[in-house]
């Protein structure tokens, strides 16, 4: 393997130099430089594999160096006299890959320069596993070779070996989940647990010892001592789905465990050191959650080090193609068939507007395999909006909405129309407005309280 190179930038030279042993002795190849001159014209020279930031430099902020264009910042580790959350959320917001608080932790230290060589490794292998797969128009278990996924594709090969949280965005079965177990399956992680907790379906009087645990006798209920998500998920990646769906005081402690690196138990006051990755996701748009207050914009930097957005199918090209014909193939594996398409079923197949996205597309597709014996012609599809044969049980009903109106009243509105619409059909409900049935009763539970309140 080839040697790795640190830059450790700080003004204090008797520091400085005791840094650069201890990196030193991690097996790296170590510079110094005490300004953000001297560390820009070393990085303009060579590159380094990781640098060590000192916050308040002689000749500016140590995040200037962060900030060039093109300083070939592989990776970055801050360290600061006097850690203030502020410019510990701006490091981490910069891309950080932790920050250190003077007297330097050794051991935290020597982590972040393990996950560094470790990175280095993996990317190596994964670049070479990106280039077969992209090929097959697959990258892991994902289908599609449009360039929109391409590009997908590309994102999680760089920031899968790294420690980064990513934060996964898109619509209802855009493949969201998916994407983070890929993410951890090309992590140094793959070998650990990939934990998925969806925190709009657990009730927010449970969730807290879901994730952090409890002991025995905290609660009435408990009557035994319990792992919570994160032990369970340590060494490994856990998954948080759904995280505008959080209670507000969870998001503190969340904030907490994440910067702090361990859990206390519900009903404890030990704290248990975590090894976890976070790959959270969400199916609306962060900020305005922020906006809304039902997110901590605190909490959001902190997740959102690593956006990755994710098309909905119809901007897909003909990965709609592509993925039908995955589908059916797994059917036919599956049910030992021989079924395949008709031209016109797979022209039909790109117009439909797909609301529901991938999901929506594999059970069309199981749906339209059980009804034909051997090859599925158009009319074993639904219809694409705007052609006569309406589908009798789609609702029809128009939803008047004023501008002026905001996001979440007219959520409401939908969701209360639809209900009514398909008389009272929850299940059907959640399938057309392309939410899970767990998030409907939230919603409605919620709606619920405001009417008994008001
Ligand atoms: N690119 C893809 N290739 C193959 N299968 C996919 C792809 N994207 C999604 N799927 C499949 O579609 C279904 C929905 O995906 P997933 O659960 O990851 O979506 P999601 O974005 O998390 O949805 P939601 O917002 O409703 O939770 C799963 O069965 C998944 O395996
Ligand atoms: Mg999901």
């Amino acid at each position: 393997m080839t040697t790795l190179s640190a830059l450790v930038v700080d003004d204090d030279a008797d520091f400085r130099e005791s840094m650069a042993l201890l990196v030193e002795r991690e097996g790296f190849v170590v510079r110094q430089a005490d300004s953000v001159g001297t560390a820009r014209a070393l990085l303009a020279k060579a590159p380094a594999d990781i640098v060590l930031i000192d916050l308040s430099l002689p000749d500016g902020d140590g995040l200037e160096l962060a900030r060039d264009e093109g300083a070939a910042l592989a990776a970055f580790v801050v360290i600061t006299g006097n850690a203030s959350v502020d410019s510990a959320v701006d490091a981490l917001r910069r891309g950080a890959l932790d920050y250190l608080t003077k007297p330097v932790d050794q051991p935290r230290l020597q982590s972040v320069l393990a996950h560094v060589s470790r990175a280095a490794a993996l990317r190596a292998e994964v670049a070479s596993l990106r280039g077969e797969l992209r090929e097959l128009g697959r990258f892991g278990p994902l289908i599609g070779r449009s360039k929109a996924m391409q590009e997908v594709y590309d994102l999680i090969a760089r920031v899968a070996p790294t420690e980064a949280s990513v934060l996964v965005l898109g619509e209802s079965g855009t493949g969201k989940e998916l994407v983070a177990e890929t993410i951890h399956s090309q992590s140094r992680r793959k070998a650990r647990p990939f934990v998925a907790v969806n925190c709009g379906a657990i009730s927010p009087t449970l969730i807290e010892s879901e994730l952090f645990g409890h002991e025995r006798g905290s609660f009435t209920g408990a009557d035994r001592r319990r792992q919570g998500f994160f032990e369970q998920a340590d060494g490994g990646t856990l998954f948080l789905d759904e995280i505008t769906e959080m209670p507000l005081e969870l998001q503190v402690k969340l904030l907490r465990v994440l910067e702090a690196r361990a859990v206390t138990r519900v009903g404890s006051t030990e704290a248990i050191p975590v090894d976890v990755r976070v790959v959270s996701a969400s199916n609306r748009n962060p900020k305005q959650a922020v906006e809304a207050g039902s997110l901590r914009e605190d909490l959001l930097y902190r997740l959102n080090v690593f956006p990755i957005h994710l098309p909905p199918l119809r901007e897909r090209g003909d990965d709609v193609v592509v993925l039908a014909e995955h589908f059916l193939a797994a059917l036919n594996r599956r049910e030992a068939t021989d079924k395949r398409w008709s031209d016109a079923a797979l022209l039909r197949l790109r117009e439909l507007p797909w609301p529901g996205n991938v999901r929506e597309l594999r059970n069309v597709v199981e749906r339209a395999a059980i009804m034909t014996d051997h090859v599925i012609a158009a009319e074993d599809l639904p219809v694409p909006e705007g052609e006569t044969a309406a589908r009798p049980a789609e609702p029809d009903g128009a939803l008047r909405v004023n501008v002026g109106t905001s996001i979440s009243e007219v959520e409401r509105e939908l969701i209360l129309a639809t209900l009514e619409q398909l008389a009272g059909d929850k299940k059907r409900a959640a399938e057309v407005l392309g939410i899970s049935l767990k998030t409907l009763y939230n919603r409605l539970a919620v709606y619920g309280a405001a009417a008994a309140r008001g």
